[in-house]
């Protein structure tokens, strides 16, 4: 049988329709992962996974990434800022603003699959940006110009987007994590190139802090510009998949209390940024 297959925007995103059955299957899993490299976001409108369901159409589609919070076993991760419902509630704050996971480390995730169980009345959609797109797009000179950049990034930076007059004490804490350099422009084993950017870059090596933060800023206002971006309204049973390496997401804001819970999967990294 062949996938059913709609573009959602033409830079990004693709909705896939197909049964329960197909995609636990297996057979579909290498269609799949291509798919999920050229389209960025792959939407399986009310699919309805159950737990078990989730872990396993992941395991189709590569390396299962165990969740060191859950105690790394093979099971779904509450996403949820009500500390109540979610062990990672405190760091999910950062998820509000554009960012790739992973990039305090060496091989950052390859995808997260993201399932929604209860909504928010208001707010709560999920965008995403197409950073091979953005970079694709961008003047032949400029290009040139970034692909030899580093740029340190740290998870203590995103402290100041949330929480701007941040206590010492958090800081410390966040500071402990310590600090990765990165390439601006990641050099993919296909021979594509991406753009890292997100919440938790914050210098570019070598550059004066004005003109680093002007560059920082510049290009994720290209790299979120409109035609590269999807948004996802989310309805009860949805699961999404997003290709970790080349986009980032941000959740829009939504009232913590308000119940909002979404299961989440990774697939492990199998590229390290170069
Ligand atoms: C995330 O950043 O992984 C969470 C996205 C969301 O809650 O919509």
């Amino acid at each position: 049988m062949e996938l059913e297959i709609r573009e959602l925007k033409p830079t990004i995103g693709s909705e896939i329709i197909a049964t329960k059955q197909d995609l636990l299957s297996g057979e579909y899993g290498g269609q799949l992962r291509d798919l999920l490299e050229q389209r960025g976001v792959l939407v399986f409108p009310e699919i309805n996974f159950s737990d078990d369901e989730q872990v396993a159409f992941t395991k189709t589609l590569g390396q299962f990434a165990p969740e060191m919070l859950d105690g790394g076993g093979e099971s779904v991760h509450r996403i949820s800022l009500d500390k109540s419902q979610s062990a990672s509630a405190d760091y999910l704050r950062g998820s509000m603003y554009w960012h790739l996971d992973g990039t305090m480390n060496e091989v950052p995730i390859l995808a997260s699959i993201l399932s929604a169980k209860v909504l928010t009345p208001t707010g709560g959609d999920t965008e995403f940006c197409n950073t091979y797109a953005a970079y694709a797009a961008l003047p032949e000179s400029e290009q040139e110009e970034y692909d030899h950049l580093k740029v340190m990034h740290s998870a203590w930076n995103t402290l100041f987007y949330y929480e701007p007059e941040t206590g010492f004490d958090m800081l410390d804490q966040m500071m402990a994590i310590g600090e990765n350099e990165l390439p601006l422009v990641w050099k993919h084993r296909s021979g594509r190139k991406s753009l890292v950017l997100g919440c938790t870059a914050y210098q570019i090596v070598d550059f004066e802090h004005k003109e680093s933060i002007r560059l920082l800023v510049k290009l994720r206002d290209w790299a979120t510009r409109p035609e590269y971006v999807y948004r996802h309204k989310w309805s009860v049973g949805d699961t999404v998949i997003w290709d970790n390496t080349g986009t980032m997401h941000r959740a829009l804001p939504y009232d913590p209390g308000s119940g909002r819970l979404m299961h989440r999967t990774k697939l492990e990294g199998e590229e390290a940024f170069a």
